[in-house]
């Protein structure tokens, strides 16, 4: 088993999957100690975000073990939630905790009819995709014009300060993190790496604005690790 290509590299994606589908049964323990629960506040602040409504049908893509679906569904009762994934194993540890529905897919080429989504988040995903763009108009073909989505993300940090104490964070905690409750530790050598080569949020915030997307706004959710950007379908 070789390394997992980065962001940049192409044809990344069968590495990728089998990565997530070897690491489903440990990803919500390791979430939760790397970033001490504090992931659950960032999910939650992007599903407050986006203002949903019941009777609303969101799609949460890159949804994994579906701990944004299951925060979208605990926020708006009445709201009509789908995760999709390209891993099975995420998708069913996902499916199984949260009761909801789920739709195996990639976000390549997602198996959804045009506008049939109101909003999509997808949180922690965009940066494993072969390419953003494809990935960005692929969401901007299933959200209804005026829709909202909602990004979080781990983008490259444009800071020096906060490079240093995120590439140390980076360096020293997570491998040790990553051998003691995974086992796997390739799998956390590129989620190091993959945060370190893929867009910056101003980067990522262009991008969204090239596929289609207007009121494109960005905000730190932690100072050189986590970013959230939300967006609306342009009419
Ligand atoms: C870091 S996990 C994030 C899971 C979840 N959204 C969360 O908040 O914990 C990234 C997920 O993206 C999925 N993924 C990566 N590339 C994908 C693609 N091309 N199509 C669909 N899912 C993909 C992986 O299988 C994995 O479950």
């Amino acid at each position: 088993m070789g390394p997992v290509p980065l962001p940049g590299e192409g044809g990344r994606a069968p590495a990728v999957r089998a990565m997530f589908d070897r690491i489903a049964p440990t990803y919500d323990l390791l979430n939760r100690v790397m970033t001490l629960r504090v992931d659950q506040l960032w999910r939650r602040k992007m599903i407050r975000a986006l203002e949903l409504r019941s009777g609303q049908v969101l799609l949460d893509l890159c949804a994994g073990t579906m701990d944004v679906a299951a925060e979208a569904r605990r926020r708006v009762p009445g709201l009509r939630v789908i995760g999709a994934d390209f891993s099975l194993p995420m998708l069913a540890r996902g499916a199984g905790k949260t009761g909801l529905p789920a739709a195996q897919a990639d976000a390549l080429a997602l198996p959804f009819g045009g506008a049939r989504f109101d909003a999509a988040t997808v949180a922690f995903g965009m940066r494993n995709l072969d390419s953003l763009a494809r990935g960005l108009s692929e969401l901007a073909r299933v959200i209804r014009p005026g829709g909202k989505l909602g990004v979080l993300e781990f983008f490259r940090s444009e800071s020096a300060g906060s490079r240093l104490v995120h590439g140390a964070y980076n360096r020293l905690a997570l491998p040790v993190l990553g051998r003691v409750l995974s086992p796997d530790p390739e799998a956390y050598r590129y989620l190091v790496e993959s945060m370190e080569r893929f867009a910056s949020r101003p980067e990522f915030e262009e991008a969204c604005r090239q596929a289609g997307f207007s009121a494109v706004r960005g905000q730190t959710l932690f100072p050189g690790v986590c970013g959230l950007v939300l967006a609306t379908r342009q009419a």
